[in-house]
């Protein structure tokens, strides 16, 4: 704390010297390897309980931005990770320890802190029990290193602050998302729809952090698409298309260090994406390749069969693609920003208990959000990632069998049933206790302002629709209250609390997945619409708005039936990090793949945490020493760990490198690390390294 005041007023006698006329604000950015375990851990995203982790693609970050006024007084802390979502627990323990490290300088108020919603993240770090049913329940591991990760990156963000300048700007990205429930969205009114261009937001907006001498400190980015390029067969965890677009700007502004290793940070963080898709061919039926249903997303009435597919040929190039798309086009928008963000930082929060708003469309219409449900047509899935047994979606009705089951586990009371209407309810979430909360009830707002932008931090996934009329209100809002025309507001999405999906009115009467997993009803978003006026209006006026009903953390009550690494062996005559089949040559060509297999054990004995499974290196030809070119966290490396062995512990690892055609031709070598753990429970450290072979043109 007395380190911060100090550097306050270091900072505010800078500010206030010759040097710093042009710095507006004070900024940092940091980041922080938040990778859950790569092995046995379930992926959060398609609920699929087989796709449990087996190695790493892309390691996943949090990234953070600390934005403060030219006077140190005022600051908020935004921050992306690469997760499926952010969590009312994470977020609770975040601010509980920040509160140690830094006394009131930062809490609930101004932390927002955002998922990109990768769906390749390891799951079991919800505090909510409908979020880890397929996860075999909550995962200590994945919870704790993304807390520990979150703060690093916040830390490290706050120690770089120096003044500077923010620029924005925005413009169209083509040929990169597509509406995945374009029947939900075609029911909003005419009038509505003949407004915009596309049934997706295709608008990108960029904010460009420098500091007084125009040096590159950060960028953050809003792109609505899902991270659904990898699909529900992956096995490796991975940060999808945004996580390779932060991959790649990094690398650029970082020339020459490792994946989380640069200073420049670069957030592609999520927006109004709940009815976006990135597979850009659309779905079709994976036996016939005719369009599916267009209602129901199926074929021959299986939902199984209707398939969206990405633009490139499997789904790492699908995500090469939709990443490099987003990277090029945010460097593009980067390099020309010009409009300089002026005006006072400022933040706005408070919790809204969701199950209980009267909400007023206007003077003759009004109507009441429920407690959490899903709906029938949530259990469809989405055609990014198909549901199973017999549901659909588009799905009014529900039917005998499934009412038979459900009220097994809970019966839903008429209240409920009447208040989710025309929801034909699954699961009763919101009066489901047992052995706690299903669904979250109280859910966090907020809206983190710079001048005249505004960053609205919302709970959930807002679709197209309903991100639209969200950042319309609030403009608006904020123009009434003396902001200049140009004023701006960006959905952040999957913030702080992960309560679900949000639609408009006229895409919950459709109950597409989208719909039916908009857990407080009909009137959900126009609830949230009165909510961000009315923190607008708190916000623009300086105000205070009451706290509201604070939500508990359940971590404590967290039941976990995931089982722990009981031990690793080798097989007779072999060693931990001996190599099982070596590098299939002495030279490779640049674009080729090369690849060596070890012995392995668990990676979960150690998840390495801002280190590597594996390495590329290379030989300088004058000093003889080994460089570290790659790690696991790299898009160009594949870390693959597969159990060979349940009842013996036997598992081995692949070191695979894609050769990059702009990798310089030389000497190489595959190296990995790893820790295994004894029938004693003492855990080891191994290594392995292949044998060395040549880059070639
Ligand atoms: C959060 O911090 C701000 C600024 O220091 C302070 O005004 C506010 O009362 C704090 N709120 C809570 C809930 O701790
Ligand atoms: C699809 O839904 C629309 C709107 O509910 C309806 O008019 C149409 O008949 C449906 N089409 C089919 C093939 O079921
Ligand atoms: C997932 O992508 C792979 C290609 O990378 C493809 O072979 C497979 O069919 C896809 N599976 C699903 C369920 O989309
Ligand atoms: C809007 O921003 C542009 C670009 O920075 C600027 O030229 C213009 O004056 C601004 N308009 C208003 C009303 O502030
Ligand atoms: C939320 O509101 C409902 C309805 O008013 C109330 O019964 C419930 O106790 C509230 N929940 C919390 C956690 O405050
Ligand atoms: C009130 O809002 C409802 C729902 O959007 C709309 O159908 C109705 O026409 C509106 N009435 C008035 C008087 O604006
Ligand atoms: C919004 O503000 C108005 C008046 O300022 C108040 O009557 C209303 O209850 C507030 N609504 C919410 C949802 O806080």
């Amino acid at each position: 704390m007395s380190s911060t005041l100090f550097f306050i007023l270091v900072m505010v006698c800078f500010v206030s010297g010759s040097l710093s006329q042009d710095a507006n604000y004070i900024l940092g950015a940091g980041i922080a390897d938040i990778t859950g375990p790569a092995a046995d851990a379930n992926l959060m995203g398609y609920a699929n309980p087989s796709q449990t982790a087996g190695g790493i693609s892309i390691r996943q970050f949090s990234r953070a931005f600390v934005i403060a006024d030219s006077k140190g007084e005022k600051r908020f802390v935004f921050v992306s990770i690469d997760a499926g979502m952010q969590d009312q627990g994470v977020t609770l323990e975040v601010i509980s320890r920040l509160k140690t490290a830094y006394g009131g300088l930062y809490n609930e108020t101004n932390v927002a802190i955002s998922g990109t919603h990768s769906h390749s993240g390891t799951a079991g770090f919800l505090q909510f029990v409908l979020f880890d049913v397929t996860s075999l329940g909550f995962i200590k591991e994945t919870f704790e290193v993304m807390v520990a990760g979150i703060v690093k990156s916040i830390e490290s963000a706050h120690e770089s602050m120096v003044p500077g300048n923010i620029y924005h700007n925005e413009g169209i990205l083509l040929d990169s998302n597509i509406n995945r429930s374009p029947t939900a969205y075609e029911n909003n009114p005419k009038e509505e729809q003949a407004r915009y261009k596309y049934n997706v937001d295709k608008l990108m907006t960029v904010l460009k952090l420098v500091d007084t001498n125009g040096a590159d400190i950060g960028m953050i980015n809003w792109f609505a698409v899902h991270g659904t390029c990898m699909n529900n067969t992956n096995k490796l965890i991975s940060g999808d298309n945004k996580g390779y677009a932060s991959q790649l700007m990094e690398k650029h502004f970082n020339p020459g260090a490792l994946p989380g290793k640069g200073k420049f940070v670069a957030a592609f963080a999520s927006s109004n994406l709940g009815d976006v898709s990135p597979n850009t061919k659309g779905a079709r039926c994976i036996d016939t390749g005719l369009p599916c249903d267009r209602n129901s997303s199926t074929c021959g009435g299986k939902t199984e069969m209707c398939i969206a597919f990405g633009p490139g040929e499997d789904m790492f190039d699908s995500t090469r693609i939709i990443g490099e798309n987003q990277y090029k086009k945010a460097m593009e928008l980067y390099s020309v920003a010009s409009r300089m963000l002026t005006g006072p930082i400022g933040f706005v929060h408070q919790y809204v208990n969701m199950t209980d708003v009267t909400v007023h469309y206007n003077s003759s219409f009004k109507g009441k959000t429920c407690k959490p449900s899903m709906g029938y047509s949530f259990a469809a899935g989405t055609t990014d990632g198909p549901g199973a047994f017999d549901f659909t979606q588009g799905v009014t009705e529900g039917n005998l069998f499934w009412n038979l089951v459900r009220n097994a586990l809970k019966k839903p009371s008429p209240e409920l049933i009447a208040c989710q209407h025309p929801k034909p309810i699954l699961l009763a979430t919101g009066e489901m206790n047992f052995p706690y909360e299903w669904s979250p009830h109280i859910v966090d707002t907020q809206i983190l302002r710079i001048g005249d932008f505004a960053i609205l931090a919302i709970p959930g996934e807002f679709t197209t629709m309903s991100g639209r009329r969200v950042r319309e209100a609030v403009t608006k809002e904020m123009i009434a209250n003396g902001a200049s025309a140009n004023a701006t507001a960006v959905v952040a999405g999957l913030t702080n609390t992960y309560s679900d999906y949000i639609v408009t009115y006229e895409e919950y009467q459709v109950q597409r997945y989208e719909g039916a997993s908009t857990i407080f009803g009909q009137h959900t978003l126009q609830a949230y619409i009165n909510q961000f006026r009315n923190l607008t209006t708190n916000m623009m006026q300086d105000k205070t708005p009451p706290r509201g009903p604070i939500p508990k953390s359940l971590i404590d009550d967290q039941v976990s039936f995931l089982p722990p690494v009981f031990f690793d062996e080798t097989p007779i005559g072999k060693s931990f990090g001996e190599v099982l089949t070596d590098v299939s040559g002495t030279t490779f060509k640049k674009g080729s793949v090369v690849q060596a297999v070890f012995q392995a054990g668990n990676p979960r004995n150690n998840l390495r945490t801002g280190e590597s499974f594996m390495t590329v290196e290379y030989l300088d030809p004058t000093k003889q020493t080994w460089t570290v070119v790659h790690t696991d966290a790299d898009f160009c490396t594949r870390f693959i760990w597969t159990r060979t062995s349940t009842l013996l512990g036997h598992s081995e690892v692949t070191a695979y490198w894609d050769i990059p055609l702009d990798t310089p031709m030389g000497t190489y070598r595959l190296r990995v690390f790893g820790e295994s753990k004894d029938i004693a429970q003492k855990i080891s450290s191994y290594e392995g390294t292949s044998s060395q072979f040549k880059v070639t043109q």
